[in-house]
């Protein structure tokens, strides 16, 4: 694949580009925010797509027994975890599947941990169904995050905490958790019976180096307790067509979050999701190593761009993901000032605020895009 070609996505009704006018004071800047790709997605994706718009009919979706198999055997052959397929339920979106659980599942008064500098929903889906959160910031040393282990004890400790959202690999800090880290957090969830939703929507964009350990695999007590949230969009650019899926171990939570489902009547796929994510399960992972290595590339660049040409602000390439977690704080600028003036500079990156107060001082730079464009918008921070 070419990923250094550029394609239009103006004119497409595409949230980043067409969309950015609802989010942002100007148009014109280089939008390097929502987190989706600007790269065409793997050719055998394309071909399931068109196949299916060929034939016409987008009638109701059923979703077969092949696409939990194949969603199954994806975990097993790249994590060497094993699901139960019936185990699995069809969903319309990682997030939707959280604010089910937060309206449904989640008693009134219960409390929620949530590990900030996170994305940005992991507290307002919880807040817009008034739940209350508790909050346990990661660790922050020269630009490497970890978990405050004893903070987490002490919360989870609580009468009122009963949950525990996890994101796995961390969007924004890039963290890929490894296998003692996951142990430490789940011997604390078991001794205190916290029930953790596991969104592991980023496992797929993991670099060499680093490995991504499923939580629901730390051991069976665990899983037990353990809801898990995947999606084939993120790794494969295909958010537009709305598929996650969710793990549920224990049977009286699956029937309880499929009985929720079926009251919001959001139990079928849209015509097109489940062709394409078969054939990303199917065909795909070539695709996804060459759109890794590319990604990989931007992030070595940028690190190397800020070294020598911005040392004030600090970047440190991402264990996975392809967000760049930048620290603007060597600026000096507040917040507001931060943002303005990379608008003004022409450059349209999240606000680090959004992931909690841990993010002031940051911005998220989504670097999946073609390297041109980056190197645009890298002149344009030169203005800041
Ligand atoms: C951690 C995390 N979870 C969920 C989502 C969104 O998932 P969905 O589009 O399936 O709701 C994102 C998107 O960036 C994300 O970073």
């Amino acid at each position: 694949m070419n990923f250094d070609q550029v394609i239009e996505r103006r004119g497409t009704n595409a949230l980043k580009w067409d969309g950015m006018k609802h989010f942002y004071a100007s148009t014109d800047a280089i939008p390097l925010w929502v987190a989706d790709m600007d790269f065409e997605t793997a050719p055998v994706i394309r071909k399931a797509l068109e196949n299916r718009a060929l034939h016409g009919i987008y009638g109701y979706v059923d979703v077969p027994d092949t696409f939990f198999q194949k969603a199954s055997d994806w975990g097993t052959r790249r994590y060497g975890h094993t699901f139960n397929p019936k185990e699995l339920i069809f969903t319309h979106g990682v997030v939707p599947s959280i604010a089910l659980i937060m309206k449904e599942m989640v008693a009134d008064g219960d409390k929620i941990i949530i590990q900030p500098p996170v994305y940005g929903p992991f507290a307002s889906v919880p807040i817009n169904y008034q739940r209350q959160l508790v909050e346990n910031p990661l660790i922050e040393v020269d630009g490497y995050y970890s978990i405050d282990f004893d903070g987490f004890e002490a919360l989870a400790k609580l009468p009122d905490v009963k949950w525990f959202i996890l994101c796995n690999p961390h969007n924004p800090v890039g963290r890929v958790w490894k296998q003692d880290e996951l142990a430490k957090l789940a011997a604390i969830c078991v001794t205190h019976n916290l029930r953790i939703i596991s969104d592991e929507i980023w496992r797929d964009l993991v670099y060499a180096g680093h490995r991504h350990t499923p939580f629901a695999s730390i051991s069976p007590e665990v899983a037990d307790l353990t809801i898990t949230m995947f999606s084939a969009t993120k790794s494969f650019n295909l958010a537009g067509l709305q598929a996650s899926y969710v793990h549920i171990t224990r049977s009286e939570d699956r029937e309880r979050f499929m009985a929720a489902l079926r009251r919001t009547d959001l139990t079928l796929p849209n015509a097109f999701a489940v062709d394409a994510v078969e054939a990303a399960f199917d065909g795909g992972e070539p695709w996804l190593i060459e759109v890794l290595e590319y990604i990989e590339g931007n992030m070595v660049f940028l690190e190397d761009w800020f070294k020598d040409k911005m040392p004030q602000v600090k970047f440190h390439k991402p264990e996975a993901t392809y967000l760049a977690w930048i620290d603007f704080r060597g600026l000096n600028l507040s917040q507001s000032e931060l943002m303005k003036r990379l608008l003004d500079a022409g450059i349209a990156l999240n606000d680090g605020a959004w992931f909690g107060k841990a993010g002031t001082g940051f911005a998220r730079l989504n670097a999946a895009c073609p390297r041109s464009i980056l190197v645009e918008a890298l002149k344009r921070m030169e203005e800041l």
